[in-house]
């Protein structure tokens, strides 16, 4: 048979890359804990008809769609977004507000492979649901600030946009959902020109052209400055206002919440999604020109799959890209493990070998045995490209004092320890 390598955009993680994946995992789940969003667990393949609702057109033509065996419309999931919001609109439906739900896990897009670009990737996802509150928009600001601080990346920037003063002009000026969200994809791609000829055909007023011309234009760091001159600019589209205003609710709560946050106001910024209402945002580092997470409001999904009105605000981080930027940046990762390979001298030894190793791991110390018949300098050699931190060598002049030596691989030291020690040797070295 021919040599099988993954599929185009699929790739396998070796060891390293999966525990460096595995240490973001932890650092997310830790999050979820400590800013009180509970786990759940949704299928990987869900209806064609619920993934496809608001996903937006580009992504929608980007999801792998089959039939199951069943002639059922099935697709893999792109994002954990309409999972959710399909259980608060069923089996959630009554829970006490607010709901707070964190999920990880692998979905799929048919993107175009490159760097940072995959058909399968990781998120990690929060949704913040039933509270239409400034608040709650910053929450989710500042848990993605500690996902990437606690994973060691910096200089990471938000940009942050309001869907709803483009839907608040779009709305007064008669434009249908479907030319909205065509003018949307454009400007995710920052296609102005062409989003704008969509405005002009559709009759659009010279008032709103030249609105969009200028606000596409808003943008820096003097965030509140901004924000005065984009509600200057909308003025007369009474919902747009609106939505400057809490724009602005929500700029002054990032400030006064003390979270150090570099945050970029973007007012041209739209994302490809359908869905959102509020503010929407994105996070970057300067190392690299992709997005390492995305989110914001959406206010009508759940109610459209069928649910009680429930406004609610979200996020997804780019796990694969948080891990390329951690590389570029050399964020260091935390090693707690202290690996110890455990060699018998000879034959007769390898039942005390077995011995000793269970007695550590039940003391939950890492531990491999020699299991390749190598003899002791063979093994060390090993044990030593293999990045273990400590050999125990089980020999039998040893054993008959109750004792093995230990020895450490890095600082190439060794010495006798009693078999009763062992553990507390191991345990309180490299610290
Ligand atoms: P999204 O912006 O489509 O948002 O995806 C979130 C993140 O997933 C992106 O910022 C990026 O880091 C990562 N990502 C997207 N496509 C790829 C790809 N092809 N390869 C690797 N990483 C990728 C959502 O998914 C929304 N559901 C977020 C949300 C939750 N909004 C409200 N609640």
């Amino acid at each position: 048979m021919k040599a099988f390598k993954p599929v185009r955009g699929m790739r396998d993680f070796l060891a390293e890359e999966t525990s460096l994946m595995r240490f973001i995992e932890g650092k997310a789940r830790k999050i979820a804990k400590i800013y009180g969003y509970k786990e759940v667990i949704t299928p990987v393949v869900e209806s064609y008809e619920l993934l496809a609702a608001k996903i937006g057109e580009e992504m929608r033509s980007r999801m792998f769609v089959f039939k199951d065996l069943g002639g059922r419309d099935v697709a893999l999931r792109p994002e954990f977004t309409a999972s959710v919001a399909r259980l608060i609109a069923t089996t959630l439906r009554t829970e006490p507000r607010p709901l707070r739900i964190f999920s990880f896990g692998s979905v799929y897009r048919y993107d175009e492979p490159q760097k940072g670009r995959y058909r399968e990737f990781w998120q990690s996802n929060y949704e913040l649901m039933g509270s239409n509150m400034p608040e709650a928009d910053v929450e989710i600001l500042m848990l993605t600030n500690s996902l990437m601080e606690s994973v060691g990346l910096k200089n990471y920037v938000f940009k942050i946009g309001h869907i709803g003063v483009l839907r608040g002009i779009f709305n007064q000026e008669g434009l249908g959902e479907k030319t909205q969200n065509a003018i949307m994809q454009l400007m995710d791609k920052k296609q102005y020109e062409e989003a704008l000829k969509i405005v002009e055909d559709a009759g659009a007023s010279k008032k709103c052209i030249s609105t969009i011309q200028e606000l596409v234009k808003l943008k820096g760091r003097e965030v509140f400055t901004i924000a005065e001159k984009l509600r200057k600019l909308v003025e007369g589209y009474e919902k747009a206002v609106e939505a400057v205003k809490n724009f602005y609710e929500i700029l002054r709560l990032i400030r006064e919440s003390g979270c150090k946050m570099d945050v970029i106001v973007d007012a041209g910024f739209a994302r490809g999604l359908e869905y959102y209402t509020g503010i929407i945002f994105e996070v970057y580092v300067p190392e690299f020109d992709i997005a390492l997470g995305g989110g914001g409001r959406y206010d009508h999904l759940i109610e459209l799959f069928g649910g009680e009105p429930t406004p609610a605000v979200g996020v997804a981080h780019g796990i694969d890209r948080i891990m390329l930027a951690m590389q570029m940046q050399k964020a260091t990762v935390e090693r707690t493990e202290r690996a110890v390979m455990v060699i018998p001298v000879e034959e007769g030894l390898k039942g005390e070998a077995l011995k000793i190793s269970q007695m550590l791991r039940t003391a939950d110390i890492p531990v491999e045995v020699e299991v390749m018949g190598r003899k002791v300098t063979k093994a060390l050699e090993d044990a030593d490209r293999r990045k273990m931190e400590y050999a125990i060598i089980v020999g039998g002049k040893e054993l008959k004092e109750g004792a093995v030596v230990l020895r450490n691989l890095k600082r190439r030291e060794q010495k006798t320890v009693k078999l009763e020690e062992i553990v507390n040797e191991l345990k309180g070295h490299g610290d």
